[in-house]
């Protein structure tokens, strides 16, 4: 670890987080975001805080499919809902960045409380309902910036009742994405199939039901490469069959994954409130999103990009769903607990792992299990 990144995490760990944590977990969630406003216009600030927090190596560069990632550790969707966050990520260490998940229309989120803490098993209980701004009004935001890092902006359909039937829902999905289009920011886009806490749930989590949303994005001729968020509890006979229609519609990449929607999962050490509400992130996802990535490179290999997602509070972490198969990886709930150091702590610890196992770059790693 680097001194300064040690520096950062004493004062994170020992002193920011035991007051962040006494309070309402949205209300500080909103104030980060104030904060990265703020630093994000201020090229001193911003320079403060890549010196404080970033950890850059040629070794963890790589090409995909066209995309410059300077480093694999981007910031998973849900934190960015609105696209404010995106000019500060660069300098905080992240190697791509998600805004969203965007909706064609507003909306204003669930009802309260959106988000609760379990410490003990490492993880949140979400329950926002795809709240944000409506895609004309973010999507306006981030046209005024200067592009930095990679960008996905990650759709999903508007949250209200007259979206639940079936070709509303996907209408609504094509809608977000016309308002999207020609923004050259703007480097891929996630169609989130897999938000559980919405009207009518995931309706678009079967074969059958995936075929005739990607079929109508297809046909409204997306401009960018199309990956899809998907669920972790589905089983694997599930997943492949998703998999197979996203082969079909020449998918660009899977991100694995999504919430943890089983509440009474083992690796869930406390018992949620009967009025809290929502789905769990953190180590309760790490498990399924690991086996689910180590079967989706087993069976596709590179053809598919994956995005390896949940419970990543380290660089070992990291590593793991790298060597199942992952080329990238995503995180929030380990930077809460961990403090925005963790991105650059990942990143150099990346490094010491690569160079241990004799390897020169991060793509020599990727699927590495499935190698031996
Ligand atoms: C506060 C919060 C909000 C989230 N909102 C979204 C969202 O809008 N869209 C989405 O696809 N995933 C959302 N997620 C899920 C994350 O993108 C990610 O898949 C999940 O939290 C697992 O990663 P983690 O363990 O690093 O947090 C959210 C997660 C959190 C913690």
């Amino acid at each position: 670890m680097k001194y300064r990144h040690a520096l950062v995490r004493f004062f994170y760990v020992h002193i920011v987080k035991k007051i962040f944590f006494l309070q309402d977990p949205e209300r500080v969630h909103d104030r980060m975001v104030r904060m990265s406003v703020y630093i994000g216009k201020n090229q001193l600030l911003r320079k403060l805080s890549a010196y404080f927090f970033c950890y850059t190596n040629p070794m963890l560069g790589q090409q995909i499919k066209g995309i410059y990632f300077s480093n694999p550790v981007g910031l998973a969707a849900g934190f960015d809902k609105d696209g404010y966050v995106y000019p500060v990520l660069e300098s905080v260490g992240f190697g791509f960045s998600e805004i969203g998940t965007i909706t064609h229309s507003a909306y204003e989120g669930n009802p309260t409380p959106r988000l609760y803490r379990l410490p003990r098993s490492r993880a949140i209980v979400v329950n926002y309902g795809l709240k944000n701004e409506g895609a004309t009004r973010i999507i306006d935001r981030i046209k005024t910036y200067r592009k930095t890092i990679p960008c996905i902006v990650s759709i999903g359909k508007t949250n209200c009742s007259s979206t639940v039937d079936e070709t509303a829902g996907i209408t609504d999905y094509v809608r977000g994405l016309e308002v999207c289009k020609g923004v050259a920011h703007i480097d891929a886009y996630e169609i989130n199939i897999s938000c559980p806490n919405t009207f009518g749930g995931e309706p678009f989590t079967t074969s059958e039901k995936l075929e005739k949303l990607l079929q109508a994005i297809v046909k409204s001729r997306s401009d960018k490469p199309l990956i899809l968020k998907m669920p972790i509890n589905i089983t694997w006979d599930m997943h492949r069959e998703l998999l197979d229609v996203a082969r079909k519609y020449k998918v660009w990449g899977v991100n694995i994954g999504n919430l943890n929607k089983d509440r009474s999962d083992p690796t869930i050490q406390e018992k949620i409130p009967e009025d809290i509400r929502g789905s769990v992130s953190g180590k309760p996802t790490w498990e399924r999103s690991n086996e689910l990535i180590s079967r989706t490179y087993a069976y596709c290999g590179s053809e598919m990009v994956i995005i390896g997602t949940g419970g990543i509070f380290c660089a070992e972490d990291a590593y793991e769903k790298i060597k199942r198969g992952a080329s990238l990886v995503q995180m929030i709930t380990g930077m809460i607990y961990e403090g925005p150091q963790v991105v650059g702590e990942i990143n150099y610890g990346l490094v010491q792992l690569l160079k241990a196992d004799g390897y020169t770059s991060v793509r020599d790693a990727i699927g590495a299990y499935h190698r031996y």
